[in-house]
């Protein structure tokens, strides 16, 4: 990763916004922070919840190929030794003699210490996993895992699976949930983090068929950012090089996104072959195996794994989605956030804090929360308020001025282009439902207007 890619939002913009508005927080911080771990504050875990329900709306809702699962996070021990994890997910550590600071030997560029130039020990292996105990004894015999990552619920649950939905291959398993890696090497803020969430479809094939699923899932999972808004030109696809492929993959692609420090994965796409369901057919002695009912044959299906991080996803998305520019003679910052993501659709303005006028704001306020996550900001100059909703990325803003009393109509405000048109409030909802759904600005329902220069509200 290079220092600051040329042409993106530094992250340092990125990391006070997200501070300034409530999207992320340092874990604990009150205690001084807990390296490498994040909160998520109130917009923030609106927008992961967000990101989330996109993914599982393309990967399981609208394919009847794909079904969820929420598996535990400690999973039996012996899962990790059937994985490869107790022996092979293990990063090569060296340690300044002088200072005791480790470093990953695959960082380094030099023989000494990046700190203090003190001379570095030979590398050690050291395992990524959080261990803890099961019960009330901390002995070796209940040492139990927090789950690297969230594949091998799936793969574990693969029989059960199949008995229970019928399905046939090519079929999925999708899913979301927690994973813990005692990292090494942090930073960039929630890029790698000790405590993260993955997004994870194994999607199980017939042998023989994998490169076809291979390319496709390539090709699926680019489009998805695309679809979300992120920039085609910030997105790329990277082999990995023999040296660096996992022990269980047989090819392995990165998605990787443009972001502030350099390009740096998003996604790994890796075809694992047969191995999961062969080690654990065997660490646990239960048949994995597969009944093709066309050859009449028992096989041990192969698995191309799309494989996200959901806050790695949140990073992109707010560094493709930030921008500033000038509004009234004012820097204005915002964030161009598709509608299905942005963690407010809607924020009702009421141009005064008159009783008559927050008497009808309100009331909308209270109708439109019913269908999506709204604001109600009565705090400031209007202008104000307007910069306070783009920064966060809300779509549209909806302005109740002393005419609404009177022709019972709101003005509906455009975050990107600040364009207004004005509509009747029986129109109101259906009319931001078809805006929210991609709908031009300029549409019109019935009795609607384009709100002109100098009416604005
Ligand atoms: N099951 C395969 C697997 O876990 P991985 O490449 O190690 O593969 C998949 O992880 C995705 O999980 C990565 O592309 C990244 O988005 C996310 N991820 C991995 N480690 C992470 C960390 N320490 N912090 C944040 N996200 C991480």
């Amino acid at each position: 990763m290079t220092e600051q890619a040329p042409g993106k939002v530094d992250m340092e913009k990125i990391v006070s916004l997200c501070r300034r508005r409530g999207f992320i927080f340092p874990s604990s911080e009150i205690y001084g922070g807990l390296s490498s771990c994040w909160d998520y504050g109130p917009l923030g875990v609106e927008l992961k919840q967000n990101i989330k329900q996109a993914w599982w709306r393309a990967v399981v809702q609208e394919r009847d190929d794909i079904v969820g699962l929420d598996a535990s996070i400690l999973m039996h021990p012996q899962t990790w030794t059937a994985s490869g994890h107790l022996q092979g997910f293990a990063d090569a550590l060296v340690e300044c003699k002088n200072c005791h600071l480790r470093w990953r030997s695959d960082d380094l560029t030099g023989n000494n210490c990046p700190s203090c130039g003190g001379e570095l020990t030979e590398p050690r292996l050291f395992n990524l996993m959080f261990k803890t105990f099961m019960g009330p004894v901390e002995e070796m015999a209940n040492v139990v895992y927090l789950r690297p990552e969230t594949a091998q619920g799936m793969f574990v649950n693969f029989q059960n699976v199949v008995n229970t939905t019928r399905k046939r291959l090519p079929f999925g398993i999708a899913q979301i949930g927690k994973a813990f890696r005692n990292e090494i090497t942090t930073g960039n803020f929630i890029f790698r983090s000790r405590e993260f969430e993955q997004m994870e479809i194994e999607f199980f094939i017939k042998p023989g068929t994998d490169e076809e699923w291979f390319n496709y899932w390539l090709e699926e999972r680019v489009n998805w950012y695309v679809k979300l808004g992120i920039k085609r030109e910030s997105l790329r696809l990277r082999p990995h090089t023999k040296e660096e492929l996992a022990h269980y993959a047989r090819v392995c692609y990165d998605i990787d996104y443009l972001f502030p420090m350099g390009w740096a994965e998003l996604e790994g796409i890796a075809n694992r072959g047969d191995f999961d369901l062969v080690q654990h057919a065997s660490f646990s002695g239960k048949s994995l195996d597969y009944f093709d009912e066309e050859t009449k044959e028992h096989i041990i299906p192969h698995i191309i794994e799309p494989s996200a991080g959901v806050d790695r996803t949140f990073l992109a998305l707010l560094c493709d989605a930030y921008d500033e520019d000038i509004a009234e003679g004012e820097k204005r910052v915002l964030l161009h956030l598709h509608p299905d993501l942005a963690p407010i659709k809607v924020a009702v303005l009421p141009l005064s804090r008159r009783e008559k006028l927050a008497a009808v704001a309100k009331e909308l306020y209270a109708d439109l929360r019913q269908c999506w996550m709204a604001n109600y900001d009565d705090a400031q100059s209007i202008g104000r308020r307007y910069r306070r909703q783009d920064e966060i990325g809300t779509p549209f803003c909806v302005t109740v001025d002393f005419q609404s009393l009177e022709d019972n109509q709101v003005t509906i405000r455009e975050r990107d282009s600040m364009k207004q048109i004005r509509v009747t409030i029986a129109e109101l909802k259906k009319t931001l439902q078809a805006k929210l759904e991609g709908e031009d600005l300029f549409v019109l329902p019935p009795g609607g207007s384009i709100w002109k220069e100098g009416e604005s509200s």
